[in-house]
């Protein structure tokens, strides 16, 4: 399994490495406030125990054989130039510090790995998984074929479909062969059903363009250019069963049937507090994929909450928020083969929902300055702390 894998590669000194870090920021007296958002808080104006003070971090809290990971943010959102992974330092040793594994938030997806047909930009990528290696920590890789986030040259470009293939073929074979050893998951296919259990085959150029066979195509090379490495599935709205979780199910049946390497399921998690928490639905969800043989994974998770005027998360829902980090954090671990949790990063002071969800935020387990939430304690206690 991947996470015995990542601990295998220096866990007891990266837990070393791990320890010092947290010692070195509290000397420094904790995190910046230079974002401008006030000091730590809780909704009631009480300041929150940060991050950079002594504590047992999440990744020595999880259980054996589990990891326990968190977006590195930059590109997307962020605009180039300000990966807070490059330039915020305490960010930077916090995620080394507190997590056993990281993804890159976009910095290896089309539009930043591969930005002109024969041009690959590899040094946010590199970064970061060196970073992890020093940190004795894994990498999900993210992701390969997605109808999000690819360069106007390949949206626009007019290839034909074997042009086409042959360029699918040559990303996975550089993107995954780079980092063969290294990267223990990938996505592989990220998001290529719709909510109705619908393929993707208008959005999503490589279905539209050479038809659904494409996905097994993109399995069976990535697995050749790492067989080591875990090859996944990955959607929102995949928590529960429902219309979407089956028609992957179904999938994967067949992709199993056809000998194709398919190794794993990712739930995303991309809650919100307005629709519920998956609760026990997760478990049950996750298990159908278990009893498939596949490993499974919670991906990209946290939870947004509808901000009040000022911009502020009310005490009540940041309890509640609580409940579903909880809810889901148990959830993976009720379930064989569930070894993989990844907070969609930690803080709020770097959250891509602010600007996604119009009048949402609030959805990380810490606030801007670093603060625990009541979702931090939450997922400390579910992962056995
Ligand atoms: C998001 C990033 O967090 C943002 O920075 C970017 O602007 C858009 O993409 N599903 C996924 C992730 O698979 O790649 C998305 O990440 C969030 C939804």
């Amino acid at each position: 399994m991947a996470a015995t894998r990542a601990r295998g590669f220096g866990r007891a000194a990266a837990a070393v490495a791990a320890g010092a870090a947290v010692a070195l920021l509290a000397a420094c007296g904790g995190g910046s406030a230079e974002d401008g958002s006030g000091g730590s808080g809780g909704a009631d104006g009480r300041a929150l125990p940060t991050l950079t003070e002594e504590h047992a971090p999440l990744r020595d809290l999880a259980p054996d054989g589990v990891v326990i990971g968190t977006a590195a943010a930059g590109g997307g959102h962020f605009g180039s130039g300000n990966d807070p992974f490059q330039v915020d330092t305490d960010y930077r040793e916090i995620v080394g510090a507190e997590f056993s594994s990281v993804t890159p938030e976009n910095q290896l997806k089309w539009e930043y790995v591969h930005p002109e047909p024969e041009t690959y930009d590899f040094e946010a990528a590199d970064d970061i998984v060196d970073f992890a290696e020093e940190h004795g920590m894994a990498v999900r890789g993210h992701a390969l074929i997605w109808h999000s986030q690819n360069p106007a040259w390949l949206e626009n470009g007019d290839f034909t479909p074997d042009e086409l293939r042959d360029i699918l073929h040559d990303h996975i074979t550089t993107v995954v062969g780079r980092y063969a050893g290294r990267i223990q998951q990938w996505d592989v296919a990220n998001e290529i059903f719709d909510d109705g259990g619908r393929l993707r085959d208008e959005e999503n150029i490589w279905i539209r363009e050479l038809g659904p066979e494409i996905v097994a195509d993109a399995f069976r090379w990535a697995h050749e250019a790492d067989p080591d490495a875990l090859l996944f599935l990955n959607d929102y709205n995949a928590e529960t069963v429902n219309a979407k979780t089956n028609a992957y199910l179904a999938f994967v049946e067949e992709l199993l049937a056809d000998g194709v390497p398919v190794h794993g399921f990712g739930a995303q998690a991309h809650l919100s507090l307005e629709y519920g928490s998956p609760g026990d639905g997760l478990r049950q969800n996750l298990q159908r994929f278990a009893d498939l043989g596949l490993a499974t994974a919670i991906t990209e998770l946290d939870v947004r909450i509808e901000l009040g005027p000022g911009g502020e998360a009310s005490e009540e829902d940041l309890e509640r928020q609580a409940v579903y980090y909880r809810d889901v954090v148990e959830g993976c671990l009720a379930v064989e083969g569930c070894t993989s949790i990844t907070l969609w990063g930690f803080t709020d002071r770097y959250s891509w929902v602010p600007s996604w969800f119009q009048g949402m935020g609030a959805a990380t387990v810490t606030d801007s300055v670093f603060g625990r939430k009541p979702a931090y304690d939450a997922v400390a206690e579910a992962l056995g702390g």
